[in-house]
């Protein structure tokens, strides 16, 4: 019985790196972030000095007028709703209404303030707008919010600007769904409800860190395992020396 000591031991020696190597490299590979599905040189040199600032993150140029399947979702409902009524003032990328936005989405109408539309001497029916609109994407749009059930309450009190109070509570509830995933806080699958808003945090961390989190446990438990198993090993072929 002697002679299986050593062979035992290298069995169990090569099997802990074995295990050791694979973890590493899964551990590797779960901490790359997926590539973005579009790149720099997609976007508009604007928003390219935008994203060089680091104000917004890499997000398509244009917002196409979404298309909805028969039975939307909640992120589409919340993206129709946005291109419908919010996209306006809160432009196609979420960046406000920028000189930009409203160079490229309004045309002759660009100067809002100006052609008596939107300024105090509006036309009875229209309504006076401030100068800044607040972005919602971007790293720094939204610093007084904490988390979903704010975003919510400010959307359903206070927005459309020019007509708070219109929204129904789960039209309100689509469009901070849609929002928070657009920023990259709220992962697909997760469907937002009225009681569970508090609980999504907004500036938390970014998706692709929680990622290479979860590649982390991976490999500090994929190392106990090789530990525990180089010892078993060890322990059993101390059992055959006896
Ligand atoms: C007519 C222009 C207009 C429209 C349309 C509009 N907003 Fe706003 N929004 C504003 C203005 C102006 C403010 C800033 C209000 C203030 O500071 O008191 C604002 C503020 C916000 C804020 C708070 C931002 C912050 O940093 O605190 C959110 C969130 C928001 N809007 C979401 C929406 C959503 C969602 C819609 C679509 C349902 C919408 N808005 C439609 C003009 C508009």
């Amino acid at each position: 019985m002697k002679n299986m000591k050593p062979f035992l031991r290298a069995q169990g020696s090569l099997l802990a790196i074995f295990i050791i190597l694979i973890l590493l490299f899964s551990g590797c590979q779960a901490e790359q972030p997926s590539p973005p599905a579009i790149s720099m040189q997609d976007l508009s040199p604007v928003k390219q000095g935008y994203l060089q600032q680091g104000l917004i993150e890499l997000v398509p140029d244009d917002l196409p007028a979404p298309i909805l399947p028969d039975q939307p979702g909640q992120l589409e409902r919340g993206q129709l709703k946005y291109y419908q009524v919010c996209l306006a003032c809160h432009g196609n990328w979420g960046q406000g209404l920028t000189d930009e936005w409203r160079a490229t989405g309004f045309g002759d109408d660009m100067n809002c303030w100006q052609s008596k539309c939107h300024a105090p001497n509006h036309p009875p029916h229209g309504f006076e707008i401030p100068k800044e609109m607040p972005p919602l994407l971007g790293i720094t749009a939204l610093s007084t919010l904490a988390n979903a059930e704010q975003l919510y309450q400010i959307i359903y009190q206070s927005m459309p600007w020019w007509d708070p109070g219109a929204l129904t509570s789960q039209e309100a509830v689509d469009l901070t769904a849609y929002l928070m995933n657009a920023r990259g806080e709220l992962p697909d699958g997760i469907e937002l409800t009225k009681d569970n808003l508090a609980a999504f945090p907004l500036h938390g961390q970014p998706v692709e860190l929680v990622n290479a989190n979860l590649g982390g446990i991976i490999l500090i438990s994929g190392l106990s395992i090789a530990m525990a198993s180089y010892i078993w090993t060890k322990k059993s072929s101390k059992k055959f020396e006896q």
